[in-house]
């Protein structure tokens, strides 16, 4: 696959003056309604692949079951996350529970532990030196977003570097950046696996990375700029703040959208045959769901997916590669694989 390698083909719509007969038929076609005469449409011949993150994700999940069954089975511990909830947000709920039934299908052991969401900083960050001091644990992770009155940035630099399977601590995060062996943080090392697994082109591409999360933005632009692959891209980064933005979008061969707006990129943004990547995860109000919203991607699904060379879905794309990238950096801290 060459993102952008297909010209677009121009057709003109028949006019329906030389249907003689005037059965609107012409040359056995139907004169399909919606067109105005003589209009001319222009048709992309790219042959668009959906990324599939849900099922790379199950694969993955298998391949590390079969790993730690491997483990066990030669008289090895079997991986340990902890993982730390305070309150009671929609999302945060959501995604803890399926990082425990990822453990469950690994293989791994799991302890939830819970919080009132007024729980003082102190109490919640005497519990993460508890887990840096326990030595069955073998990685935690503590679930943001935290209620106000409690500095995440504390609690991030309270766990122990070698048990941070989120990859958030700054020793991890600096580590990344110079690329040296550290846990990556979950969604943009999701995002590479992707990447990976579908043999997309990088090196040398020019990659639009859209917001400028911690734990996101940054470090996509990070690992996308590596001398590595996936990496070797031209990374630019647009934020709320940018002044071309879809200029720099119209330009890209690959876009990983993660700004949180729902819908944001639309096809006009869009070069034909672009790689996009949508790690938009807003949940917007629908009544004819049961949950009463719609999980909605930053990518205008419907009217981008017919221009691009791959895609991700939302939900299915990048969502559940995070999990597994967790899982994944679960599995070598069970093994002390990058730190002792
Ligand atoms: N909140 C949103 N994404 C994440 C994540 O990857 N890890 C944690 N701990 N919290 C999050």
């Amino acid at each position: 696959k060459h993102p952008g390698s297909e010209p677009p083909l121009e057709t003109v719509r028949p006019n329906p003056q030389d249907d003689e007969d005037g059965d609107r038929q012409q040359d056995g076609q139907d004169d399909d309604a919606g067109y105005a005469e003589n209009e001319t449409i222009t048709l992309y011949l790219i042959d668009m692949q959906l990324i599939d993150g849900k099922a790379i994700s199950e694969l993955v999940k298998q391949e590390i079951a079969a790993e730690v069954a491997d483990i066990v089975a030669n008289g090895g511990k079997r991986p340990h996350l902890a993982a730390i909830l305070v309150g009671h947000d929609g999302g945060s709920e959501t995604y803890v529970a399926a990082k425990v039934k990822a453990c469950e299908v690994c293989g791994f052991k799991s302890t939830l532990i819970r919080y009132e969401a007024d729980v003082t900083e102190e109490e919640l960050l005497a519990k993460v030196r508890e887990l840096n001091e326990d030595a069955d644990v073998d990685g935690f992770i503590v679930q943001l977003p935290l209620p106000k009155h409690i500095s995440e940035q504390k609690v991030i630099e309270t766990i122990d570097y070698r048990k941070d399977v989120d990859g958030f601590h700054p020793i991890n995060v600096g580590r990344m950046s110079i690329g040296l062996p550290c846990y990556v943080s979950a969604t943009p090392n999701g995002i590479l696996e992707l990447l990976k697994r579908y043999n997309i082109e990088t090196q040398g591409k020019k990659c639009v990375v859209l917001g400028r999360s911690n734990i996101v933005g940054k470090p996509m632009a990070s690992l996308m700029m590596q001398k590595a692959y996936p990496g070797d891209a031209t990374v630019t980064v647009c934020h709320s703040r940018s002044k071309d933005l879809v200029k720099e979008c119209q330009e890209a061969d690959i876009i990983i959208a993660a700004l949180g707006q729902p819908n944001f990129v639309k096809a006009e943004m869009v070069k034909e045959g672009a790689v996009i990547i949508d790690v938009g995860t807003t949940r917007v109000p629908d009544a004819t769901k049961k949950s009463g919203f719609k999980l909605t991607g930053d990518v205008k699904f419907d009217e981008v997916a017919p221009k691009c060379s791959y895609i991700t879905p939302v939900p299915g794309g990048v969502g559940p590669m995070t999990i597994v990238s967790l899982m994944k950096n679960t599995l070598l801290a069970g093994k002390t694989a990058i730190y002792q």
